[in-house]
């Protein structure tokens, strides 16, 4: 077995991560090896790369191509193009994903727009789920200029929902525009309060964000919680809650979810939209994967809005 190269944390390098030799993976029966062309980063997995002990191996979203078909005969053939989610470790040459969390890109969709699509493109598809019909409903997406919010605007807008998108940096307000959101609010969250009440609210940000948020449901409205960018402590006024009538505060979490939502079928869906010109990834950095360091750190300071994509050499 030969070393392939992957990113790996090394707590002495800038933003903690550098290119290292590692092991060839062995795929199991299951799972196809896929030679990595595209990676996008996302908040949880650089944050979590900050704490990380060295050696630690950060990576969910992948695209590439087939190098080698699943043995038990399940997924795509060798040379498809694809694009594939990982619980870790998949920034790297060389990965091997289970089939059931792969799903084919036709020539129309390039690696780096597909490599956006796991786990910023899946969030958005099923939270948005949480809140069944959309049509004409008033939905709030705070963190709307982030990687999960840029595609959730453009979900929920097609599933006929009035968007308002929350953004933090007045800067980045432009993005949740691009995405479609009817409206867009930057800076304080309470902003948003006067063109609800909301159906569905999807939070990533917690903090005073949620604890506003959560005033704003309408009767028996929905609020879907997956993130803490701004923290993960909030307060609420628990009064106002209740006596909004059925209310519901929802806790989402992707690798729990895809436990009765397999990735490989809705990746499937999210390519095709992306392939009919119906959802648009927003890649504001297209880099080769040695600028990892640097890509990181950037994105936890919020210097850019949408994804950033790595591209692989070797
Ligand atoms: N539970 C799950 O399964 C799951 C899945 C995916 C993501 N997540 C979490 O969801 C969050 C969003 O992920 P992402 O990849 O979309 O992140 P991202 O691309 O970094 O976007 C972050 C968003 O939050 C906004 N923001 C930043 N700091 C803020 C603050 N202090 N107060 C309010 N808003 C702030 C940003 O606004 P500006 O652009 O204006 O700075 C941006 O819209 C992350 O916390 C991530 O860990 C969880």
């Amino acid at each position: 077995m030969g070393n392939i190269c992957a990113v790996v944390v090394d707590p002495r390098a800038p933003g903690r991560l550098v290119i290292q030799e590692v092991p060839e993976p062995v795929p199991l029966p299951n799972e196809a090896l896929v030679r990595v062309h595209a990676f996008s980063l996302n908040r949880g997995e650089v944050r979590r790369s900050l704490a990380a002990a060295a050696g630690w191996r950060p990576g969910w979203d992948v695209a590439g191509t087939i190098e080698a078909a699943a043995a038990d005969g399940s997924g795509p053939p060798v040379g498809a193009r694809v694009v594939g989610l990982l619980p870790s470790a998949a920034w790297a040459q060389v990965v091997a994903v289970p089939t059931t969390n792969l799903a084919e890109i036709p020539s129309s969709v390039s690696f780096a727009q597909a490599s956006t699509l796991p786990v910023a493109g899946l969030t958005a598809l099923y939270t948005l789920e949480k809140g069944g019909n959309l049509l004409d409903r008033a939905v709030l997406i705070t963190g709307a200029s982030g990687g999960v919010g840029y595609f959730a605007i453009q979900l929920a807008r097609l599933a006929g929902a009035r968007v308002v998108g929350l953004v933090h940096q007045e800067a980045h307000a432009r993005v949740a525009r691009e995405a479609g959101a009817n409206l867009v609010v930057a800076g304080d969250p309470v902003g948003a309060a006067a063109h609800g009440p909301y159906q569905l609210i999807l939070d990533s940000v917690g903090g005073k964000t949620l604890g506003a948020a959560l005033s704003m449901l309408a009767r028996r409205g929905i609020c879907v919680n997956f993130g803490i960018t701004e923290s993960d402590m909030t307060t609420f006024n628990v009064q106002q809650f209740y006596m909004t009538g059925g209310a519901t505060l929802r806790g989402f979490f992707l690798f729990d979810e895809l436990g009765a939502n397999p990735a490989g079928p809705n990746l499937a869906r999210l390519v095709d939209l992306v392939a009919n010109g119906k959802l648009r990834p927003c890649i504001e950095i297209e880099q080769p994967w040695t600028s990892i360091g640097a890509v990181a750190q950037d994105l936890y300071a919020r210097r850019y809005p949408g994804k950033a994509v790595l591209l692989v050499q070797g």
